[in-house]
């Protein structure tokens, strides 16, 4: 990239404050009181299942949505009766939304024209915003002339190149195949860091949210469930809905036992109990209660049957690269799977009882 360039594209993010949004649309509330406060320069991925509502905010703190309640403040300052047009904010959709008709040059100066920016400048805005996702020389060319992935970096540059302190992302990747979604994902947290720019990003791929924001709001029926680090989000669920939605996991049916001062859990199907340390929901859980216990299929290990302990019948061995991963079937009757080195399935045969272990307290528990 030219020193022009590089002084031209620099975005300083501003924070995002969404408050106590409410929007129902007949009905249906797509979203139910929310509250998200995004920090300056951070990446947040909205994400949830099918119709829990990570559009309507977006389009909310875009202004391509009115809220029933509740307010948006950018910066500081409360921009909920601003019109869109009048908002800082760049926006990517799932389907590029670029103007066929138009050269790519011409759609990535489309929001400088709107802004009444012209001429020389806008021609060094464009060409600087066009090093920067990496299409050079491309500005002449027909939307159609391009690839997927190429068309998605037009969409890109063209929501930043009026550096908004704020870029809100829908679902941009989503209508590219999986390489290139994965290089695009890089190359949009690339872009981001170096920019300093704010991001909401919606996605239904929790792959895509662990690998890229730094918090993630899980979502479902319009509320948030939890607004955390990907990593505590992964390691420590808020409930049962976030721990089955993100990444792989064994929900394990059973009670709570009561054990002096602490607390133990047993599976269902059999008298056997695992040790339950550092759980913090334990308000109101009662002896026998109905629970699920949670643990990651890499916690668990596959080894000696031990008296009392949770043990089980391979039933599968699946060979997946330096890992395998090893079907269990509890008394219950329900499987369990745990990921284990290849060196230590090594001594695993289909048809063997296995004893099952892992970290006390690495599990969640979720009282019925
Ligand atoms: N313009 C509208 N008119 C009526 N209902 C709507 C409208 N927009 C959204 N909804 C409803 O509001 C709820 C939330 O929709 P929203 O588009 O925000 O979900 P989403 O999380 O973005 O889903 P997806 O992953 O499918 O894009 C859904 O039940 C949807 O049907
Ligand atoms: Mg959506």
């Amino acid at each position: 990239m030219n020193p022009k360039a590089r002084e031209l594209v620099s975005i300083h993010g501003k924070p995002v404050a969404v408050r106590g949004l409410t929007k129902a649309y007949g009905a249906v509330k797509a979203v139910d009181d929310v509250t998200l406060e995004v920090n300056a320069g951070e990446f947040v991925a909205l994400l949830g299942p099918s119709g829990s509502g990570k559009t309507t905010i977006l389009m909310t703190i875009a202004g391509f949505e009115t809220p029933d309640i509740g307010t948006i403040e950018v910066g500081g300052r409360d921009i909920t009766a601003l019109p869109a047009g009048k908002r800082e904010i760049g926006m990517v959709f799932q389907r590029y939304a670029l103007f066929p008709h138009m050269t790519v040059a011409e759609n990535i100066a489309f929001p400088l024209k709107m802004r009444k920016i012209g001429g020389r400048d806008a021609a060094a805005q464009v060409e600087a915003a066009l090093a920067m996702v990496r299409l050079e020389g491309y500005g002449g060319r027909r939307i159609g002339q391009l690839s997927g992935g190429q068309q998605q970096r037009v969409a890109l540059a063209r929501a930043m190149v009026y550096q908004p302190p704020l870029l809100l992302m829908d679902e941009p990747l989503g209508a590219l195949d999986k390489n290139l979604r994965e290089e695009m994902q890089l190359e949009i947290k690339r872009l981001q860091k170096k920019l300093g720019a704010t991001v909401v990003y919606v996605t239904h791929d929790q792959g895509e949210a662990l690998t890229m924001a730094n918090r993630i709001a899980v979502m479902s029926d319009g509320r948030i469930q939890q607004f955390a680090t990907p990593m505590e989000i992964y390691d420590r669920p808020a409930n049962l809905f976030v721990a089955g939605f993100v990444g792989e996991t064994n929900l394990i049916d059973g009670e709570l036992a009561r054990d002096g001062a602490a607390w133990r859990f047993r599976l269902a199907g059999s008298a056997d109990t695992v040790a339950l340390e550092g759980q913090d929901a334990v308000d109101g859980w009662r002896d026998g209660m109905r629970a699920k216990l949670m643990v990651r299929p890499e916690l668990v290990r596959v080894g000696p049957i031990r008296d009392g302990a949770p043990s089980g019948l391979v039933e599968e061995l699946i060979y997946s690269g330096g890992t395998v991963v090893c079907m269990v079937r509890l008394p219950s009757g329900a499987m369990a799977t745990a990921r284990i080195a290849a060196a230590d399935a090594a001594g695993v045969t289909v048809g063997d009882t296995v004893g099952l272990e892992w970290p006390a307290d690495r599990v969640r528990v979720f009282a019925a």
